[in-house]
């Protein structure tokens, strides 16, 4: 048996499966608190819940933690944690990422660098915020992780600072480790804390520490390694984060700072966007509109293609990509025709989805190819967003059957250490939806034009 753990911005969720075959033994989840800054000791409090809900893991032979990446887990010599974590939807650090990127000599030296260009999500960005606003808390700085690292350490029962250990896909996401010469970069650190501290070693994809403990992964690389992506696949995920990533051999590095060029969690690469705004856009809809989301999307359903021209910009907790941290959602198009509950739900369906077509397009920008979209995530259970997905994107959307893909690709990281293969074991295909459907060129073009309106706050 092999177990998986995705400790997300949410919830913590741990898979027990066959290493062999991948069938689900034994699950169990349980919820932290939510926001853009949490104490650490929370996830752990959710990790130990979930863990026992899921009967234990005393009979697991290898086991994986992939979580929320990028964000900031600051230990101090005793490895205590020094103050609650900055998480990768928190934006209070746009300005240092604004500030570093031009004292490196701005974006397309960022992203030779290290792959990405910073904003607000990146570790490197938080840590210039702690040093500018938290002196005191900076100066106490002995060693900086990241959450899937942070909790590895501690699921093991390490204690020393030297025994961290992180992954690529996760040390990718820091700002100060490159995924082109796969090595870390002391100096952008720097030039962040004003000094170097401790950092995790980075192991190998299939590489144990403290004897059963994977290298554990960032969330969306951990979904890649879940859901078997193969070349042709861009994955589409909509939970509290939205992203699009497709598998790749080479490293990316997007000058123009829209694509991420992450490591993946098998040796490669994880080109990928994230937008901030997902499925809280269809929670708030829904919410303002006294319906469950079932409702909404029936509502959508109800409404025509493209909503009868209103534009619904799903920029509500700012956002970054695009790059505007101070921006707000929008509704253009407002007449008293289209001012129902129907045409309101079909046009943030819309919106939400075309922000990803957005986030797809920069991806289609740098060479990926896109035969089919896997959907996944909680907003991919909605019947609307499925059915808009593949209008919009114009291309067949597959939704594999619910299942957690964040542990399970966990779980499929610690078999493959257990195993000593060359490669991930391949475990059966997931049963998984098809949806075809005609596309509609024109939702985009109006969603578009309405987007080029938004302006930073
Ligand atoms: C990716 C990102 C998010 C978090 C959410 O860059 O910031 O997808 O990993 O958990």
């Amino acid at each position: 048996l092999v177990a998986g753990v995705d400790s997300s911005t949410q919830s913590c969720k741990v898979v027990v499966r066959d290493a062999d075959t991948g069938a689900l033994v034994r699950e169990g989840r349980a919820a932290h608190p939510a926001g853009t800054e949490v104490h650490p000791h929370a996830w752990w409090d959710a990790l130990q819940a979930a863990i026992a809900d899921a009967g234990g893991l005393d009979d697991v032979e290898a086991v994986s933690v992939a979580a929320q990446q990028h964000g900031m887990v600051v230990l101090d010599e005793a490895g205590e944690v020094v103050r609650p974590a900055l998480l990768w939807n928190d934006t209070r650090s746009a300005g240092a990422a604004v500030d570093l990127t031009a004292e490196l000599g701005g974006p397309a030296a960022w992203a030779e660098a290290v792959g990405s260009v910073p904003v607000a999500s990146l570790t490197v960005t938080k840590l210039r915020w702690l040093a500018t606003n938290e002196p005191e808390a900076a100066a106490r700085v002995a060693a900086v992780c990241l959450p899937h690292d942070w909790l590895t350490w501690k699921l093991s029962g390490q204690t020393s600072l030297d025994a961290i250990t992180t992954d690529r896909s996760d040390a990718s996401g820091t700002g100060y480790w490159s995924p082109s010469t796969e090595d870390y970069r002391p100096d952008l650190l720097e030039l962040a804390l004003g000094r170097v501290v401790a950092l995790p070693r980075v192991l190998g994809p299939a590489e144990l520490t403290a004897g059963r403990f994977g290298a554990g992964a960032g969330d969306n690389a951990g979904a890649a390694l879940g859901v078997q992506a193969r070349p042709g696949d861009v994955v589409v995920s909509i939970g509290t984060s939205g992203t699009a990533f497709a598998r790749s051999s080479r490293p990316i590095a997007d000058g123009t700072g829209t694509v991420n060029g992450f490591a993946d969690a098998e040796g490669g690469h994880l080109p990928l966007v994230c937008t901030l705004n997902a499925s809280r856009v269809l929670d708030a809809t829904a919410r303002v509109l006294g319906v469950g989301l079932d409702e909404l999307s029936a509502l959508a359903l109800g409404a025509p293609a493209g909503a009868d021209g209103l534009a619904f910009i799903p920029y509500l907790e700012g956002e970054r990509t695009p790059n505007k941290p101070d921006s707000t959602g929008a509704l253009h198009g407002l007449r008293l025709d289209t001012m129902t509950p129907a045409h309101l739900a079909r046009a943030a369906v819309e919106g939400l989805v075309c922000s990803l077509a957005d986030a797809v397009d920069a991806l289609v920008a740098l060479g990926t190819p896109v035969e089919r979209v896997l959907l996944i995530g909680g907003g991919a259970r909605s019947a609307a967003v499925r059915q808009v997905a593949a209008a919009v994107f114009g291309c067949p959307v597959v939704v594999p059957s619910p299942s957690e893909y964040v542990a399970d690709g966990a779980a499929r990281q610690a078999a493959w250490a257990a195993s000593g293969l060359a490669e991930a074991p391949l475990w059966s295909d997931l049963a998984s939806t098809t949806v075809e459907a005609e596309p509609t060129p024109w939702v985009r073009e109006r969603y578009a034009s309405a987007r080029d309106l938004t302006v930073d706050r």
